[in-house]
């Protein structure tokens, strides 16, 4: 009997397993497949301050080992989301969920973080200073140390519960970010978010979707989120979710000897709705097999 279960911020989850915050929706669709009490939590949609429409179509562009998507961070808005989806979570899920929030200005991130405080089912709040899919926000702010560290204080000065800053890999140096958040405050480091890219439709000649660029996600950007991991694990003294085209329990373990105490899975929820389940029950065959009884002892094992 081998035992999953791990610790973030002293919230113990009964495995490391977390759906990625855009790609599980607030949990109903899922629901209605399968419990989704077998994961350790999950990440739900982005959510601003204001209801967002996001993008124009096309926003998905499919690639051979991956995808592009450039959702716009779509959602109902905090006052939607405390009203509605936060009583229908609790209904499906009785575990500590993850808040994922966005923001456009310091502001906005603190009143997403403020309001989120006030539901009791929420674990952690996770900071997306890394969407590429938005102007004037997302991205603005995780490319900056300064602005990053700017966006932690912020969130650090409403909220009692963790806060993980959510990093993007589209930078020069990582560990700079996450040490900037680190030092005003930060709970943790969730990382990575998606890398930018782009596909050209060969017929139309024009780029398929139509705001052009968007996040590459899928099993072809594991080794560099694994690699930023790693990195982010020898400078920072936080505990790390690691995600990153992560779509099978070896990844997951993989993941957790580069340094992270939780992963999340993005892109293969879009490609299999039942794969983070899959990857809950095949991790304890997949621990067997590598000699490894208790999850949480491999933890950055590989330094
Ligand atoms: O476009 C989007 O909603 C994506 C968000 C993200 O990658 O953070």
């Amino acid at each position: 009997m081998v035992n999953t279960k791990v610790t973030l911020s002293g919230i113990t989850l009964d495995n490391p397993v977390i759906p990625a915050s855009g790609t599980f929706g607030y949990g109903k669709e899922f629901a209605e497949l399968y419990d989704i009490n077998i994961l350790g939590s999950f990440s739900f949609k982005g959510t601003t301050k204001e209801p967002r429409f996001g993008n124009p179509t096309p926003r998905i562009a499919e690639c051979s080992v991956g995808m592009i998507n450039s959702v716009g961070l779509q959602n109902p808005g905090i006052d939607h989301v405390m009203e509605h989806e936060i009583p229908e979570m609790k209904k499906i899920f009785k575990k500590p969920v993850i808040a994922n929030i966005g923001g456009f200005s310091l502001e906005e991130y603190a009143y997403c973080a403020q309001r989120i405080s006030e539901a009791d089912n929420v674990g952690i709040i996770e900071v997306n200073i890394s969407c590429p899919n938005v102007h004037g926000g997302g991205i603005g702010f995780g490319t900056d140390a300064a602005q990053a560290a700017s966006v932690t204080k912020a969130v650090r000065a409403v909220t009692k519960k963790p806060v993980y800053m959510k990093l993007t890999p589209n930078v020069t140096n990582i560990v700079e970010i996450a040490k900037a958040c680190e030092a005003e405050g930060a709970d943790g480091i969730s990382l990575i978010n998606t890398m930018m890219g782009m596909r050209i439709d060969l017929k139309r000649k024009k780029p398929v979707i139509a705001n052009k660029m968007g996040g590459f996600s899928g099993p072809a950007i594991f080794p560099v989120a694994l690699r930023m991991v790693y990195q982010v694990y020898e400078a920072v003294k936080l505990p790390i979710i690691g995600m990153g085209g992560v779509s099978c329990a070896e990844d997951v373990i993989e993941m957790m000897l580069a340094g992270a105490t939780g992963v999340q899975i993005g892109a293969a929820n879009l490609v299999d709705p039942w794969a983070a389940r899959d990857i809950v029950l095949a991790l304890p065959d997949v621990m067997e097999k590598y000699g490894i009884s208790d999850l949480a002892s491999i933890i950055g094992a590989a330094h």
